[in-house]
């Protein structure tokens, strides 16, 4: 079996590891934006080029009579290399462009929410001018959250308190907005504690994944820029600290009434990853934004310990078939953490040498933003570069699990080494204590 997958991070890394602990014995190939020298390793065919070039994709399925695709991030998704692929007669688990939206356009999210009266929603508007926006500011006191309509890599997303203070600031980056995309998506802020739940959805059905907090901010404490994910942990119960079974079975819903909405709006299936990055606040489980993929770290936090053949899983979801038993687990805890090049994310080191090979158990360590020159040494390309996992009984145990490792990787690099310790965990659970009724 040829499968194809698309993406060179560490998630696709991860995708790559877990298809072949599958006893179908696959062949992978891999087209992504630079050596991943783990996936290099683990592929037959391997090809360096742009992900977003749909009909360079569709001509390497042909070229290689893929059987079938995995696509690892959202550009593609977005660019329509599902759509690609299947006019190539190849299927694929991920959306279709037209379904993807429910990632790459956020008014399209939201307004389909709205639409099929699904619960969690935040207070929300689309502004197009900013007369608009300041009343609708105002309206909120200024406790809102401002986001560019789009992919934005994270970056689009300005929060009052953390980024902004005042409501003319809040106006200001509004303008901004407006002046770039004609519209503006302005939402009350929700307050409470931050958990990605990922489902794989067969169109029909969907398989949830143990729920997975990741940690966005670039230093310990919470503090610093934005960034992709700095790391990331999950309960040996499949749920986390902070959380109740009522939580877990509102965010559950909401993903499976977004699924069928899809299609009812699309009129196609839904045939991938729905990702929900949910926040549990007083009042219930509120939506902050869905993503048609793997979250990166959340999915090397699942995959470490998926029991299941996961080439199975894939071909459920293609064929239709997926269900709930099919997905199973080990009762594991897991922390994830990513070595980041020094500076990162504002002003990061690049081109420098690193050196993974003290590592303990290669199984446990992701290449992600790292490409491999010819002479075999690897460098940090600026965004971030390696992800460990750690797993064990306890997240504290596969919190030290994790830190004993990424200690090992030399270079310029940093990692945040809170994540996953009780001190930290312990202080989100006090915090939802304190804040439901
Ligand atoms: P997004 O790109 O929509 O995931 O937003 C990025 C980050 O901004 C989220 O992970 C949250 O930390 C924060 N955020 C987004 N929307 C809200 C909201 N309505 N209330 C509070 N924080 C938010
Ligand atoms: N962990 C954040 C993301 O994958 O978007």
């Amino acid at each position: 079996m040829n499968v194809l997958i698309v993406g060179s991070g560490a998630r696709e890394h991860a995708i790559a590891k877990a298809l072949k602990r599958s006893s179908h014995g696959v062949d992978l190939f891999c087209v992504g934006s630079s050596h991943n020298p783990g996936i290099v390793d683990l592929a037959t065919g391997y090809h360096v080029d742009s992900t977003t070039d749909t009909n360079v994709i569709g001509q390497y399925g042909r070229d290689h009579k893929i059987d079938w695709a995995i696509i690892g991030p959202e550009a593609p998704l977005e660019a329509g290399v599902v759509d690609a692929l299947a006019t190539a007669g190849i299927p694929s688990v991920g959306p279709t462009k037209q379904c993807a939206q429910i990632e790459t356009s956020k008014s399209f999210m939201r307004w389909l929410l709205s639409r099929h009266s699904i619960p969690g929603a935040a207070q929300f508007k689309s502004c197009s001018t900013i007369e608009a926006a300041r009343e609708w500011i105002n309206e909120l006191k200024g406790e809102c959250v401002i986001k560019a309509d789009g992919l934005m890599g994270g970056k689009g997303v300005r929060v009052s308190g953390d980024h902004f203070t005042t409501i003319d600031e809040a106006v200001a980056y509004s303008q901004e907005c407006i002046a770039r995309d004609g519209r503006v998506l302005i939402e009350e802020k929700l307050i409470g504690q931050e958990f990605s739940l990922m489902s794989l959805c067969d169109g029909k059905h969907l398989a949830h994944f143990p729920l997975v907090q990741d940690h966005k901010r670039a230093f310990d404490g919470d503090t610093g820029s934005n960034t992709g994910g700095m790391g990331s942990y999950s309960d040996a119960d499949f749920s986390l600290p902070f959380l109740t079974a009522e939580d877990i079975r509102q965010a559950r819903y909401i993903n499976e009434q977004t699924m069928t909405a899809i299609d009812q709006e699309t009129g196609t299936q839904y045939k991938g990853i729905l990702y929900g990055g949910f926040m549990a606040t007083a009042d219930g489980v509120k939506l902050i934004e869905y993503n048609a993929r793997f979250g990166d770290p959340e999915s090397l936090n699942v995959l470490a310990i998926l029991e299941s053949d996961f080439v199975k899983l894939c071909q459920a979801v293609i064929a239709g078939t997926l269900s709930q038993d099919q997905l199973r687990m080990s009762q594991k805890a897991t922390v994830c953490k990513y070595a980041v090049p020094k500076g990162y994310p504002d002003h990061p080191v690049k081109n420098q040498t690193i050196d993974v090979s003290t590592v303990k158990n290669p199984e446990r360590v992701y290449y992600a933003a790292v490409d491999q020159k010819e002479d075999g040494s690897i460098v940090e390309l600026g965004s971030r570069a390696i992800a460990v996992v750690g797993i064990g009984n306890t997240i504290s145990e596969a919190e030290q699990a994790a830190e004993d490792e990424i200690g090992r990787i030399q270079g310029p690099l940093f990692h945040r080494k809170d994540i996953g310790t009780a001190a930290l965990v312990g202080q989100r659970v006090a915090m939802m204590r304190k804040l439901r009724p």
